[in-house]
């Protein structure tokens, strides 16, 4: 029997309560997911995903009473780890003096003020509910501000399920990500390569259109690829030489490499930034923060004030609460992110070198704690960015998450990221793992 079968096998006959709440989920609901990437990809070779009950330090347990180590950690958010106790006191305790008021919070305005000390960027913020959200809000104060229609992304770039940036996210970077979205010229977009030099000229020939450069500083949902420093500094003068807003997407960069925002690593200080996942300790958020000037447009005492901000849920009390203890324990926490970077950049090199040695069709990709495992249809030595995206498997990246499924790890993009609950001997257990199913699933025709 092939590997893909035994794996199969293996993981559908241990688990008939996933398997039953799954047969009910495709009936009411389409494809059975309400985050496009939460099955996996496993339908597609057969399988299903693992319905989860509960969740602590860097363990998930799913309704079958396995227990995984999980790298998704929340789409990233869960850097203290799963129900970590002083988060969860401070929910709790908020919890029940009630949870929503739709009323101004003392939490909101602590948040707020950490956010804004910490960052220098950063002179005011506005909450809501979400990453895509505040993604939305940012290039609407851009243009507002700018007076000009356009907003420039990066191919691959990932800010979030509006329609206003759904464009050239996954190869073959055909404009709109799918029917039910506007041509990009009627939406007002045009997109750009990272790290490449004919960017430049497509900045200068729009300047005089141009609102807004969005970009995260490590394209995320694109793949995690680090956007090179150089490119990062060359957007930075050419908007500023152009009147051009720069936005940074930091919300999965926000606060998960070192305490505050990355552009402060980097030395680079876009006019506008978003930030979500982390800064609301796991519950549901979005902030966009930047320069008082353009900020200030959102006063709702302007008689032309920009919209930012409706959401019934918007800084709601729960995420205030949990987004205030977690930046607090974070600023404590300098050595868990020298641990856990240390341990995140090893295990990409080590990997790396594994699959170049044996000629195997991966490749890891990321920065610090935040780890991609590619899948391939092929070897490829060495392969850029373009490469990985061009040959990547759908199929065989699926068949690597159930194979670790199978191994009591619990992954997204092959991986994810670390969390502060991460051991060496986690990352022991993983590596040794990756390494004993990809050379069989290198050789799995699928
Ligand atoms: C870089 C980036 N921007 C925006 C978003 C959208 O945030 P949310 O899912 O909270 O709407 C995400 C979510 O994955 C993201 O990774």
């Amino acid at each position: 029997m092939n590997f893909l079968k035994v794996e199969i096998e293996k993981f559908t006959q241990k688990r008939p309560n996933s398997q039953e709440l799954w047969k009910r989920s495709i009936q009411g609901i389409p494809g059975g997911i309400s985050h496009n990437i939460r099955n996996l990809g496993l339908p597609s070779i057969g399988a299903f995903p693992v319905f989860i009950k509960s969740g602590h330090d860097a363990y998930l347990i799913d309704v079958d009473n396995f227990k995984y180590i999980d790298y998704w950690q929340g789409h990233y958010s869960m850097l203290l780890g799963h129900n970590h106790p002083g988060v969860q006191e401070v929910i709790l305790n908020k919890l029940k003096l009630g949870w929503h008021f739709g009323t101004v919070s003392e939490d909101q305005v602590n948040l707020a003020e950490m956010l804004i000390e910490d960052n220098p960027s950063v002179e005011e913020v506005r909450f809501s509910s979400s990453g895509t959200e505040s993604a939305m809000y940012a290039t609407r104060l851009a243009r507002a501000f700018t007076g000009k229609p356009l907003i420039a992304k990066a191919k691959m770039g990932w800010h979030g399920y509006a329609d206003t940036l759904l464009y050239d996210v996954k190869a073959p970077f055909l404009g709109k990500e799918g029917p039910g979205i506007l041509p990009e010229d009627q939406a007002g977009i045009i997109t750009f390569e990272v790290n490449n030099e004919t960017t430049k000229d497509l900045i200068q020939d729009n300047a005089h259109e141009l609102a807004a450069v969005i970009i995260e500083p490590v394209l995320g949902g694109g793949g995690g690829f680090p956007v090179k420093i150089e490119f990062l500094k060359m957007l930075r003068e050419m908007t500023e030489k152009l009147d051009i807003l720069l936005i940074f997407d930091e919300i999965i960069t926000g606060y998960r490499f070192s305490y505050g925002l990355f552009q402060n690593q980097l030395r680079i200080f876009p006019d506008l930034t978003t930030m979500g996942k982390i800064v609301g300790g796991g519950l549901c958020i979005g902030v966009v923060g930047g320069r008082e000037e353009i900020m200030e447009q959102a006063n709702p005492q302007l008689n032309n004030r920009v919209w930012t901000g409706g959401g019934t849920f918007s800084a709601h009390p729960l995420s205030m609460a949990a987004g205030l203890k977690t930046l607090e324990i974070l600023k404590q926490s300098s050595h868990d992110y020298d641990r856990t970077n240390a341990i995140g950049t090893k295990f990409i090199t080590e990997l790396n070198e594994v699959f170049g040695d044996e000629n195997l069709s991966f490749a890891v990709t990321g920065y610090k704690s935040y780890i991609t495992i590619h899948a391939l249809s092929k070897y490829l030595e060495n392969p850029g960015m373009n490469e990985i995206i061009q040959f990547n498997s759908k199929k065989r990246e699926a068949l690597l998450q159930l194979a670790l499924l199978n191994r009591n790890i619990s992954g997204m993009h092959g991986i994810g990221a670390l969390s502060f609950v991460h051991t060496t001997q986690h990352i022991n257990q993983t590596q040794e793992a990756v390494e004993e199913i990809t050379p069989p699933i290198s050789k799995t025709q699928i």
